[in-house]
């Protein structure tokens, strides 16, 4: 289709930098000056001082000046206004409009019963003029955003009073990038955006606008802490902790204005790799010293750094268990050297043994975490949050939620996921997880009605971990390498916040944001084509790939495209056990591993028998036959086949459907979508063939509909 007359591309998605600092050209995400135009077109006055303040009086004055609007900072004279964003205790507001829209807000405030917190907000209409409190500047910076989320519907004069507070204290983004090129995992594990925006061969990269602007859109989507390199830490990454620190601090430094926290993941071994100590045995009080030391170094330079995160005794990193102490005498070690200024260590619980033999089926991976954290439930101090994965494996595209997240109530648990497309298609696929992971955070492990994984992120009276993802960003133009997985990050931070929050209705902001209607001649259809293309694109991923929930298959290494037996005689763990008559894994109690009975008797019993596991986890939890007969009527061989062939048609539909778009949304964005969609065609029906081939094979069933399998 060809661009309408009409079309206004004249205001670029593709901008120079959104904080118009420096030359380089990056994509300005959900944050296109576009997006700023209901209020920039507007009177404003803000009121109030401090940091975070002076980023929303930068954000509304360069708004106002682009779009025609006026913007006061605590003037001493009465003006009109149309926006009061107001911190509570800034005193008596000048302006009588906004001195009456701020007494409307209080008084919503007080018929809410609820308080703002430190970074709530609450946003009210009065008369002409919408209000916007806050008791703490971070709220006034998130209120802020929310203003521009909402576009003109926030000037609607009947707007009810609103009051957002996050659910989560803890929106943590995990950056595996190396400060030094790994020679397998590169610049960034795992990463599929191109280099780090923190790192370049071993030195800082030095482009502090990408990173303030990488911080101002966190800040838009509610993420609030981020640790700035990999899990798995080398000799280069060990050194920032000590005496490359100024290179953390230089990147808190950027961060702070947009009320982002600054962690480091360091190693365990650090007393003995940067200390010269002979052991980092946790129980060894010159090892304790040297922690406190080092970590009162870090606060020195960074006085609100976050703290530590640590992967120990875990695919090769060192830990506790070298010295024969267990994982909470490893977290509290660095907890209590964190402790005195306000830190906190993030722990995580990805610990098994990644040198299985693959003849030893009583070994199961997906065991590991519950049964190395769970005996330690109590003992770990109250500055310590055990990181879990989403699921017992890997951040596969389909699991069982972990049942550790419900086994250990003594501790603050925070639940990992993985913005990274690295088992989802690696950002060459279109793989909206948002929908996955908030089935995630609504699961229920007691059972239906019971607490969800999102209440035991938040905890009791909140203190609970909180939710992390893995980041999926780097220095690529776009972000995020595959433009739409910019949906990803955003949809991580509103889930972040509001975990109830519909993941259908969160694409819909950012399809708003991105995309805004009023640079689109003709919004509706891309809209609509979006949506179309990403709502069920997790689902289509998971068509095309390993079925029924069995997991990986993938080409070992660089974990993209199907190889079936690719692991399945490895050392890490993740099997299938495919053989003429049968598929799966039996983890059920009666026959095999007992990994289903680490869930709560609910669950424990569904995952226990094939007929009323869900199907999309049957493989996870059983090994059944090829003929076993699914609820949804299919046996599970011709299901295989049936999904292959209908995730590839869907794929084909994405890319058509993306086609009607051309010459409706930025030239660059069409471009680099339409170059993705070809390689998501070409990849899926490579998964189709492989997946429908092996079992056609292995089981000698033919496909019921005689289409073709090779
Ligand atoms: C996966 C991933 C690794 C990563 C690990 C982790 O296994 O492939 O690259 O280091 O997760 O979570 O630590």
């Amino acid at each position: 289709m060809s661009a309408p007359e009409s079309v206004k591309l004249e205001e670029p998605m593709f901008v120079a930098d959104p904080l118009d600092v420096g030359e380089p050209r990056v994509h300005a995400a959900w944050l296109p000056p576009e997006a700023f135009r209901s209020l920039g077109a507007r009177r404003v006055l803000v009121h109030g001082d401090g940091p975070l303040v002076d980023t929303v009086l930068d954000e509304v004055a360069r708004a106002c000046a682009r779009y025609g609007g006026r913007m006061w900072h605590s003037p001493s004279w009465d003006v009109d206004v149309d926006l009061v964003l107001t911190l509570r205790g800034a005193g008596e507001l000048p302006s009588s409009t906004a001195q009456g829209a701020r007494a409307a807000g209080e008084a919503a405030l007080t018929e809410d019963g609820r308080t703002l917190g430190d970074e709530g907000f609450l946003l009210a209409r009065a008369g002409d003029v919408t209000v916007v409190l806050a008791d703490a500047p971070a709220g006034l910076l998130y209120g802020l955003f929310h203003v521009v989320r909402l576009c003109a519907a926030a000037f609607d004069p009947a707007r009810p009073p609103e009051l957002h507070r996050p659910a989560l204290r803890r929106r943590m983004l995990n950056h595996w990038d190396n400060v030094a090129v790994h020679p397998v995992m590169g610049q960034v594990e795992r990463g599929y955006a191109g280099g780090s925006i923190f790192w370049r061969d071993g030195l800082p990269c030095g482009d502090l606008s990408r990173i303030r602007s990488y911080g101002r859109l966190l800040a838009a989507s509610g993420v609030n802490a981020i640790s700035v390199n990999n899990v798995n830490v080398g000799r280069t990454e060990a050194r920032l902790l000590t005496d490359r620190i100024g290179d953390v601090a230089e990147i808190a430094d950027v961060l702070r204005p947009y009320g982002i926290r600054v962690h480091l993941s360091v190693t365990f071994a650090a007393p003995v790799v940067l200390g010269g100590l002979t052991t980092a045995d946790p129980a060894d009080e010159a090892v304790r010293a040297w922690w406190a030391d080092t970590t009162r170094g870090v606060y020195e330079r960074i006085p609100d750094f976050g703290g530590y995160l640590v992967k120990a005794d875990s695919e090769g990193q060192p830990g506790p268990f070298t010295y024969g102490r267990d994982h909470a005498d490893g977290a509290n070690l660095l907890a209590e050297a964190l402790a005195p200024h306000g830190g906190v260590v993030h722990w995580r619980a990805f610990v098994y043994n990644h040198h299985q033999d693959w003849r030893d089926r009583s070994t199961d991976r997906a065991r590991a975490a519950y049964d190395h954290f769970t005996p330690l439930d109590g003992r770990f101090r109250t500055n310590v949050v055990v990181q879990v994965k989403f699921g017992p494996v890997d951040f596969q595209v389909r699991e069982p939620v972990s049942p550790v997240l419900a086994a250990m109530p003594a501790t603050r648990l925070a639940v990992e996921v993985q913005v990274t497309q690295e088992y989802t298609g690696q950002q060459r696929h279109v793989c909206h997880l948002g929908p996955w992971w908030s089935e995630v955070l609504r699961f229920a492990p007691w059972g239906p009605d019971g607490r969800t994984i999102a209440d035991i992120a938040i905890g009791e009276a909140g203190e609970g971990g909180g939710l992390v993802a893995v980041a999926n960003t780097g220095d690529d133009p776009f972000w995020t390498g595959h433009p739409l997985a910019q949906a990803n990050l955003y949809t991580f931070g509103r889930l972040a916040w509001d975990p109830r929050l519909d993941p259908r209705a969160v694409l819909d902001e950012w399809i708003t944001l991105t995309f805004p209607p009023s640079a689109t001649a003709d919004p509706e259809p891309v809209r609509r084509t979006l949506h179309e293309i990403m709502d069920g694109s997790w689902r289509t991923y998971e068509r095309y790939t390993a079925p029924l929930g069995v997991g990986f298959m993938v080409h070992p290494g660089d974990h993209y495209g199907p190889d079936v037996d690719g692991y399945e005689y490895s050392r890490w763990g993740t099997y299938h056990f495919a053989d003429r008559d049968g598929v799966g894994v039996d983890r059920s109690r009666a026959t095999g591993t007992g990994f289903a009975g680490q869930y709560p008797p609910y669950w424990a019993d569904v995952y226990e028998s094939p007929e009323r596991c869900p199907d999309e986890l049957l493989l996870f939890f059983h090994h059944v036959p090829y003929g076993h007969v699914l609820h949804n009527g299919s046996t599970v061989i011709q299901h295989i086949y049936d999904t292959h062939f209908a995730g590839v048609e869907e794929v084909e539909a994405m890319r058509r459907r993306w086609q009607t778009l051309n010459g409706m949304i930025d030239p660059a964005v069409y471009v680099r979508v339409a170059e993705r969609l070809d390689e998501q065609v070409r990849s899926a029906t490579e998964w189709r063939d492989q997946i429908n081939t092996y079992f056609l094979r292995k089981s000698g069933v033919p496909d019921a509909r005689g289409r073709r399998i090779y």
